[in-house]
């Protein structure tokens, strides 16, 4: 009971933290709904048949220029470049003798396929998948060739082995793998009742593997993921790192506590001679730890991993590791990014080792003699070269090893916090993927992460120093799939800069970045912050850093870290004609007028002035007129409405007008007398009459008979033939009355006042 009042607490404390960084900031600066990204050409989709991915895996062969899935009785290889062309696919299911054996012991029929878990690329012409086989594990060969122009895809059926060991055998069980150097490794639940939870390394003639029934070592781990990360340029210490998250028993976090886990293995563990035979001699774990420091100095925990991903760097002995997690806690569901580094975890690992006289009693530091070599080293010649195998290792290092496996020291994040907070409880994360990113000022980590709603955010953060905070940048929202359903995956092709997002449903290609969206002016490109996109001196495009085409850097503006506008880019003379659109409205006295005006940013916030004179007032809302997120509405038009508006964006301390209205209200006797009018004597001061609607387009006819028809809606007439009769005569009737118009703005239109009909000019960014 008590817990559960601090948590209150605490997460309104958390909330008032995020809310703290500005309400606009939470919105992402672009959103787009699956149609759109749609009809951008920006999304490309592979729907799978219904039901075949309710478990899947998936891997990106960069190599083969293919996607992997692997999902119901089926292993299909899609088109890196289009998932949604025709693919190749290998049916693979569990044999009449295992399906039988199955439904005897109770199991439904959808359980008894074989569900694939684990697709690894194995060598240079094969890869090893392995399926559930209807409760009786099962792996085998995929002959994938040697280039993208075999095109091979072809199960070696005769070749079909023994799966235990390897894959799980419940559909949804937890499992992770990798393979490195003909051996794979694996964290999975090895039986049929899900009792032994085992670490594997399997070579072609030897296996070590986590013991079993050890709860020290395994406590009904979920595992996460896992990957192998050298040391050094000894490549006998290379080490296999596994992330999950576990049971555990402190007195101090009740009995039910979970906490998340990185352990460690030496990648060449060949046990012990005598004991741990095919065991490991060098398994060490440490606590995750990803929290935020509460009022009174209590911490709020995220201790439920969700997902990990490893960004490789050029440095493969220093990758970024960045956790999702959840909160544990039945009160309330937060969720939180926290970024690790190798110095951080290896410093956990070299440091003491956790120790407890009894089950009931706390953890303390081991303060007796550490044997040598060092309990959890590899043997290898940065350890003396006294040992070319673990087999040679003393007892007493082998017993140590297994008595002590938990490192005292948790692994701390970066920065001491999360990269990212969410505890808006709106939707639960489910994935992350991670991207580096060279920018103008820097190299940027952009962080995607996946939601259960079909939505993928993009963002950054951003770290300052002086004032150690933490910015968060939300730069897009993207509905990757048609109807909500939670993202189980993501992978990025940073060769293609696409995202291969996968659900239940099927996958979906996106497109990482597409800087046109945020508008062409300099400062559209620059509020953004997208460190993919720059301004090019003319539009806002794929940023390529320096080096590759120097001689158009001069003209890129780009600042990720501040997005100061205002600096990149006064003093550009296309800026502003680019930025404002005029527009001409009419307006029917004593019926509503809408004066379009969007952001092309969620993050901006809009203000109406009119012009009076040299001067501008500010609009506010009363019971005439009121500001909506489509513009501003004049409830029942007056003729002293009309004027001269303006529509001003402020964005992180940008200003800009980006449209100007003029408001024409027009009374239904004087259009009535208009269209009875004799004779028109073209002079334009007896009638203040708009210029042509399309003066660049002379003979696009057809194009003028649809503006008419607009017209008419506006004015609610229904002759259309006076209506013809009387544009043409007054705004389209000769060239020598166009050329009379040559000042005018060929991008001024026509709108009426209401609802717009028909279909958009200008692309939205936002959902309807
Ligand atoms: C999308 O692609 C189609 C066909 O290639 C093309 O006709 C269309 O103009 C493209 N749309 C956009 C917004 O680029
Ligand atoms: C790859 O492994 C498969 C399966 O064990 C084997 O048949 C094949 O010969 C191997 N290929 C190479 C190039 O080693
Ligand atoms: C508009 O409404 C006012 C009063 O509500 C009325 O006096 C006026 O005649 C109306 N004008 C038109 C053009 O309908
Ligand atoms: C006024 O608005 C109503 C409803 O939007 C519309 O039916 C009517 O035609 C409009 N009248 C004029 C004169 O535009």
């Amino acid at each position: 009971m008590a817990a559960g009042i601090w948590t209150l607490v605490l997460f309104v404390a958390l909330c008032k933290e995020s809310s703290v960084r500005g309400a606009k900031n939470n919105y992402p600066r672009l959103r787009l709904s699956h149609k759109e990204l749609w009809e951008m050409n920006r999304t490309w989709v592979f729907q799978a048949a219904e039901g075949s991915l309710q478990h899947y895996s998936m891997l990106l062969d960069e190599t083969q220029e293919r996607l992997i899935i692997g999902g119901k009785d089926t292993l299909y290889s899609l088109n890196l470049d289009r998932v949604s062309e025709p693919h190749r696919e290998i049916h693979w299911a569990s044999s009449e003798e295992q399906v039988e054996d199955c439904l005897m012991q109770g199991r439904e029929k959808p359980e008894c396929a074989n569900y694939i878990k684990i697709i690894q690329p194995f060598n240079n012409t094969h890869l090893l998948v392995c399926g559930t086989g209807a409760f009786s594990p099962m792996c085998a060969y995929i002959r994938v060739g040697h280039g993208v122009q075999e095109g091979v895809f072809q199960l070696e059926s005769e070749h079909i082995e023994s799966g235990r060991g390897r894959a799980p055998f419940h559909p949804n069980s937890p499992t992770t793998s990798t393979v490195f150097r003909d051996q794979l490794f694996v964290g999975l639940y090895t039986d049929y009742w899900e009792n032994d939870a085992a670490l594997y390394r399997l070579g072609s003639h030897s296996y070590t593997r986590t013991e079993v029934g050890d709860r020290q070592q395994l406590n009904e781990p979920k595992y996460v993921g896992s990957v192998v990360i050298p040391d050094n340029d000894d490549p006998s210490d290379d080490k296999v790192y596994f992330f999950f998250t576990e049971k555990v028993s402190t007195t101090e976090a009740g009995n039910k506590a979970v906490y998340s886990r990185v352990a460690r293995v030496c990648a060449n563990d060949q046990g012990g001679q005598r004991m741990l035979v095919n065991k490991w001699s060098s398994f060490l774990k440490a606590r995750l730890i990803c929290s935020v420091a509460g009022p009174n100095g209590i911490d709020t925990h995220f201790d439920e991993l969700e997902d990990i991903f490893v960004l490789k760097k050029k440095d493969d002995k220093n990758p970024g590791i960045f956790g999702l997690f959840s909160t544990t806690s039945a009160v309330f569901k937060g969720y939180a990014v926290c970024e690790y580094n190798m110095d951080e975890i290896r410093a956990a690992f070299n440091g003491p080792f956790a120790h407890r006289e009894h089950t009931d009693h706390h953890w303390g530091v081991y303060e007796g003699k550490v044997p040598y070599p060092r309990p959890g080293s590899c043997a290898s010649k940065i350890n003396g070269g006294q040992f070319s195998s673990s087999k040679g290792y003393p007892d007493e290092v082998l017993r140590f090893v297994r008595s002590h496996p938990l490192m005292f020291q948790p692994v701390q994040p970066v920065h001491k916090r999360p990269l990212l907070l969410d505890t808006d409880g709106e939707r639960r994360l489910t994935e992350i993927a991670v991207d580096r990113v060279e920018a103008e000022d820097g190299h940027y980590n952009v962080l995607f992460i996946g939601t259960d709603d079909s939505v993928v955010l993009k963002l950054i953060t951003i770290f300052n120093k002086e004032s150690n905070t933490i910015e968060e940048v939300l730069l897009e929202e993207l509905q990757v799939f048609k109807i909500p359903v939670p993202i189980t995956e993501i992978i990025i092709s940073n060769k293609r800069q696409h995202l291969y997002v996968g659900s239940e449903l099927g996958v979906t290609q996106v497109q990482v970045h597409q800087c046109g969206l945020y508008g062409s002016a300099c400062a559209d490109c620059c509020l953004a912050r997208d460190p993919y996109c720059a301004w090019d001196g003319h539009t806002c495009s794929r940023y390529i850093p320096a080096g590759i085409y120097t001689h158009k850097r001069r003209f890129r503006r780009q600042d990720v870290r501040h997005g100061n506008a205002v600096q990149q880019c006064n003093g550009l003379p296309l800026n502003e004609a680019q930025v404002v659109s005029e527009k001409l409205v009419y307006g029917v006295e004593n019926n509503s007028t809408l004066l379009e005006c969007r952001a092309r940013s969620l993050q901006a916030l809009l203000t109406w002035y009119i012009v009076k004179g040299t001067d501008k007032e500010e609009i506010k809302d009363n019971d005439h007129v009121i500001q909506t997120p489509h513009g501003l509405l004049f409830l029942k038009t007056k003729k002293s409405d009309t004027g001269v508006y303006l529509c001003q964006s402020v964005e992180h301390g940008f200003v800009q007008t980006i449209a100007r209205v003029i408001l024409e209200v027009l009374e239904e006797n004087t259009l009535e007398n208009l269209f009875h009018r004799r004779d028109y004597d073209n002079s334009e001061d007896q009638l203040r009459s708009p210029p042509c609607p399309f003066p660049s387009l002379p003979s696009a006819h057809s194009s003028r008979k649809l503006w008419y028809k607009e017209f008419m809606q506006l004015i609610g007439y229904s002759n259309f033939q006076r209506v013809e009769q009387y544009c043409e005569r007054v705004w389209c009737a000769s060239d020598r009355k166009r050329k009379k118009h040559k000042g005018t703005p060929a991008k001024w239109r026509y709108s009426h006042g209401g609802e717009r009909r028909g279909k958009a000019r200008a692309p939205r960014h936002t959902r309807d």
